[in-house]
């Protein structure tokens, strides 16, 4: 298994929209297997794609707690949210491919969310508070939106400058 390499803002190809699969390869499935590893390593609570460079609609998210945390995780194909509802405050929420920046987000509380799984079976969760967070997190990475979109636009512009920053201090 292979850690890749995180994507991270300003990249202009995490504000594209990523493309349905259509065939679940073995391609598919060893990038399923590496995705899996670099947000354990990370560590993160879930991955899209387009954060590692590809630009498919596949996600891994990893929202259990305690011991069981490190070795599960569950890969969809296509995730869509087919309802949602009720508010929750995501506070501290971060990304992988938005470093140095945790902000409130406001997300729906619940949501029901259809998938394939790696076999093509179709799924259907439903989830509430943090898990609801994190899909609703990774699935905005596939309509390449950021968490950074959703926050204040006071706190945008200042990650903005302090990223301009860093840039030019490389
Ligand atoms: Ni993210």
């Amino acid at each position: 298994m292979t850690i890749l390499d995180i994507v991270t803002y300003p990249a202009k190809s995490l504000a594209e929209p990523s493309e349905k699969i259509t065939e679940i390869d073995d391609t598919i499935k060893t990038l399923i297997e590496n995705m899996a590893e670099t947000m354990f390593e990370a560590p993160g609570a879930g991955l899209a794609a387009v954060q590692v460079g590809v630009n498919k609609q596949l996600i891994v998210v990893n929202t259990t707690e305690g011991d069981e945390a490190e070795n599960s995780y569950m890969a969809l194909i296509n995730p869509e949210i087919v309802e949602s509802d009720g508010e929750f405050i995501s506070e501290d929420e971060g990304c992988l491919s938005v470093p140095e920046l945790r902000a409130t987000v406001k997300r729906f509380n619940r949501v029901k969310v259809t998938a394939l799984d790696p076999d093509g079976n179709a799924v259907e969760l439903n989830e509430e508070g943090f898990p609801a967070v994190v899909l609703q997190h990774e699935i905005d990475h596939l309509n390449g939106i950021l968490f950074l979109n959703r926050i204040s636009s006071l706190k945008r512009e200042m990650y903005k400058r302090k990223v301009k920053k860093w840039m030019k201090g490389h």
